[in-house]
């Protein structure tokens, strides 16, 4: 492209692009890229109109705050260019070609200012881009972000001594006022748990708050269930025995993300509940035993869940990170729900035997246990990929209500209220 040529595009943009004198003509650009950033593709003197030439690979962004720069690839930049051709900001979905995506990423100028980066593309095309949203939408500011989100997680043992005592959530608030809503979502990411007051103990007002916060989900236990009352599955939590601290669903391709309980009638002995920071003891094996940590985060271990007329299996690590981040996102542990180990050869099973054994222990650590009873009137949300929970055994008639949140559900709620990204 030649200079005249893109003197008259200049002429097209908008008005905020001339407020900055630095906009480099694609020469001058590529003069001082080269320059700056140690290329070596040729000398820029002797680059002519038209001609191929090889780009400076990245595209520096100066950050306001500090002598940082952002560096940007073209082609990622001109993904995301944002303007309606590009773009469809009422679907929020990209219009762009994949597979013309190289051919458009030649830049033939750019500058900065107040906030906004404007590039100038050899087809033409005029992009400007919120230098916030750049840093906030690259891999290098998404994983700072998401390294500030895990740190904010508060993890907690069996005294729960280091939360802090908070004003409890209370249904008729919780039902009609959005703040307190997000308030709920707030505390479930943060602390794992969110404990609603006040509910009225009849399955109507249950369904309504569990409605209220996030859809149910439906599994092959229905939609909203009941147990005490049935043994409508094959499951021990349906029983009134001593249940071990686990996690649900992890025969599931995606574990259900949240759990609902309300307790809404008891009247026998024993039954408390109890919680587990699946987090908190994770940080512990680290502490104790980083290679229990490493090979339980790698290992896959299957499990299932068989009924009449289903027959549910996945395998997963036990400790399951986010691929890009590799912050802990989740912890798959039921041990009565371990199919046969069908995934670990012979010669490795002494090890993963003794890394279980290991997890198991911390797992079953008193001073990891957050005792309590559920009773008529609270209802629990509780993280199911990140708290294992257990029930001691009774006697007498507990009827328990509640259903699964999905984890897309609820995530897109919990950003939705700006508790995530
Ligand atoms: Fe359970
Ligand atoms: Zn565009």
């Amino acid at each position: 492209m030649g200079i005249l040529k893109f003197k008259s595009h200049l002429s097209k943009l908008p008005s905020l692009l001339f407020r900055n004198n630095n906009l480099h003509t694609s020469k001058t650009f590529l003069k001082f890229n080269l320059l700056s950033a140690n290329y070596c593709s040729g000398n820029p003197l002797q680059l002519q109109d038209n001609e191929h030439f090889t780009l400076p690979k990245f595209l520096d962004v100066h950050l306001s705050n500090a002598s940082q720069t952002l560096k940007l690839h073209p082609t990622w930049l001109r993904d995301h260019c944002r303007c309606p051709d590009c773009y469809n900001a009422v679907t929020y979905q990209r219009k762009n070609d994949i597979l013309k995506l190289n051919e458009h990423s030649t830049i033939s100028a750019h500058s900065q200012s107040d906030g906004l980066l404007h590039v100038l593309w050899s087809d033409g095309h005029k992009s400007i881009y919120s230098i916030p949203w750049l840093i906030s939408n690259t891999y290098e500011g998404r994983c700072r972000t998401q390294e500030e989100e895990a740190n904010r997680l508060i993890t907690w043992d069996g005294s729960m001594g280091n939360l802090p005592s908070l004003e409890p959530i209370l249904y008729h608030n919780a039902m009609h006022d959005d703040n307190t809503l997000s308030e709920i979502y707030r505390r479930v990411i943060q602390y794992g748990f969110v404990q609603i007051e006040q509910v009225p103990s009849t399955e109507i007002d249950t369904k309504m708050i569990i409605e209220r916060v996030c859809r149910m989900s439906r599994t092959v236990f229905g939609k909203f269930w009941e147990t005490g009352t049935n043994f409508d599955h094959m499951d021990t939590g349906y029983l009134n025995g001593y249940l071990e601290a686990h996690t649900d669903n992890t025969y599931f391709t995606e574990a259900q993300g949240f759990l609902v309980f309300h307790c809404t009638h008891f009247n026998g002995k024993g039954g408390e509940s109890f919680l587990v920071d699946g987090f908190h003891v994770a940080k512990q094996l680290k502490q104790l035993d980083p290679i229990a940590y490493d090979y339980l985060s790698k290992a896959n271990i299957t499990a299932e869940y068989i009924e009449p007329g289903e027959h549910f299996s996945s395998g997963g690590a036990i400790l399951r990170h986010d691929p890009v981040s590799h912050q802990l996102e989740q912890i798959r542990f039921n041990m009565l729900d371990r199919a046969p180990l069908t995934s670990v050869p012979q010669s490795e099973v002494g090890t993963f035997y003794r890394h279980l054994r290991t997890l198991a222990m911390l797992v079953r650590q008193k001073e990891n246990e957050y005792w309590f009873r559920l009773s008529p009137g609270t209802v629990m949300v509780i993280d199911n990929w990140r708290l294992l929970h257990g029930r001691n055994s009774y006697e007498g008639k507990r009827v328990l209500r509640g259903c699964y949140y999905s984890r897309s559900d609820f995530m897109s709620k919990a950003r939705h209220y700006g508790i995530i990204l």
